[in-house]
């Protein structure tokens, strides 16, 4: 395949130096002349272990040569990738000036060419990035049928990135093209591991949650670590111990976007850590992020529900969680007060719950809470009778099989992603999806 790079920095070397290793032919683009120079001489512009020889050898085989004439790049490349520098602006934005530059020249470069010609961002770019910006861009010289786009976000750690570039996580390819996705994933003949196909926007934010993910594990270890260390804790130890588990912890599980965590444990465990830490004046930021988070979540289902405008609600689900009648701290109960105290008239229903069955703290609980439980809590259809708003609370068989009966008056509100919005005749809205 015959490949264009724009942006000879980290990214560009070595995914240019890998791509001719592997026997395609690459054109690397930038307009820094020494770059061009060190490239073109067979030369490494960074450090990197093993990039020197991996240059070295692609331009004596002929398969990468480096230029500023982009014009001729795209002429003589079926495909050309953008990995040009996105930084930050002084008020924290992203940059991405180099990127739209980039995208007008592809643009002109393609009128000129003539034929079709592929284009793949792989720089690091916000949601929707490539269609507001890249895509006008190159639409201004040439028609969108000329072309096709795809974002295939980078992986590569720095010091280990020939390694990390044959041996990724996963190669993401976000295109609403199967022969964009075909053409991208042919350049990676060489790589192993699973190749993803997803939506444009979704490539460009698996990118941010990756390295989002890194950051808030390096912080949550740290933060452990802060009150290990000042309790007598070897936070090694534990950290190690913890990443054992791979079931609930080292999993996808709790990684779903839903409504807030709640329950008797979860919130009372992280307020007595962070308490205690404050104690030994300890600040742990992030963990006290963490129950400032939780509460938004529910304040901002409540305003979500409150905008739709009618008053009557019926909530499918009131306990912390699906399988438990354990009414604890349940974010359930906190969003049923605050619609309750806004005048909604609201009903309950949850297969799980019986107010008369109801004891110890879970009972004291519920009636210092919501005192009103008692008169609210109906049968499913009573509450599916009632409402003009249905806001399902938990995804579980009982919920599952009210879907059906949801009618095209009502509007729902999704808080567990019950199942596809196309189920329900209705106005449906999810809480982040
Ligand atoms: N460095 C990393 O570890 C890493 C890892 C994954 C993703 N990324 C992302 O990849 C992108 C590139 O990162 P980098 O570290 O390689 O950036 P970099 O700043 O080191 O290199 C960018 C290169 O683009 C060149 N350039 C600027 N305008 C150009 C143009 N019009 N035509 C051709 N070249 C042009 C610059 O001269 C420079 O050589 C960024 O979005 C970054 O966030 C970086």
């Amino acid at each position: 395949m015959h490949i264009s790079i724009f942006g000879l920095g980290y990214v560009g070397a070595v995914t240019g130096a890998c791509f001719a290793k592997d026997g395609h032919t690459v054109i690397g683009v930038d307009p820094d002349d020494r770059k061009l120079e060190l490239i073109g001489s067979g030369k490494s512009p960074i450090v990197e272990e093993g990039l020197d020889e991996l240059i070295a050898e692609g331009v004596s085989s002929g398969r990468l040569r480096v230029t500023k004439d982009y014009m001729a790049a795209v002429a003589e490349s079926d495909i050309s990738l953008i990995c040009v520098g996105t930084p930050s602006n002084p008020n924290g934005s992203l940059k991405t000036d180099y990127v739209q530059k980039v995208s007008t020249e592809i643009g002109q470069a393609i009128k000129a060419k003539g034929t079709f010609h592929s284009v793949v961002v792989r720089s690091t770019v916000l949601p929707g990035t490539t269609e507001s910006e890249v895509l006008p861009a190159i639409v201004k010289h040439v028609s969108r049928e000329s072309f096709g786009i795809s974002m295939n976000p980078e992986f590569l750690r720095e010091g280990v990135s020939i390694y990390d570039y044959y041996n990724p996580p996963f190669t993401v390819i976000g295109t609403d093209s199967k022969e964009e996705f075909e053409r991208v994933h042919s350049m990676y003949s060489a790589v192993s591991g699973e190749v993803i196909h997803c939506k444009l926007s979704t490539a460009e934010a698996i990118k941010y949650g990756c390295n989002i993910f890194h950051a808030l594990k390096i912080t949550f270890a740290n933060e452990m670590g802060m009150l290990c260390k000042a309790l007598g804790v070897d936070s090694r130890e534990a950290l190690d111990i913890i990443c054992k588990d791979t079931k609930l912890n080292i999993s996808s599980k709790y990684m779903k976007p839903g409504f807030a965590y709640g329950g008797s444990c979860l919130p009372k465990d992280m307020r007595a850590y962070t308490h205690k830490a404050r104690e030994l004046d300890i600040y742990l930021p992030m963990f006290e992020g963490s129950l400032a988070s939780n509460r938004i979540q529910i304040e901002r289902a409540a305003q979500r529900i409150m905008a739709l405008g009618p008053k009557k609600v019926s909530m499918l689900g009131i306990s912390f969680k699906e399988g438990t009648d354990d009414l604890r701290e349940s974010p359930l109960v906190t969003l049923a007060e605050i619609l309750i105290g806004k005048g909604y008239d609201l009903r309950i229903y949850d297969p799980n719950v019986e107010y008369a069955a109801l004891y110890g703290s879970n009972k004291v609980f519920i009636d210092q809470e919501l005192p009103h439980l008692k008169r609210i809590l109906v049968s499913a259809s009573e509450a599916l009778e009632h409402a003009e708003i249905v806001v399902f609370g938990h995804d579980a068989a009982p919920y599952r099989e009210l879907i059906g009966q949801v009618s095209e008056n009502q509007r729902v509100f999704d808080l567990a992603k019950i199942g596809n919005p196309e189920l329900f005749k209705g106005e449906y809205d999810g809480l982040y999806w």
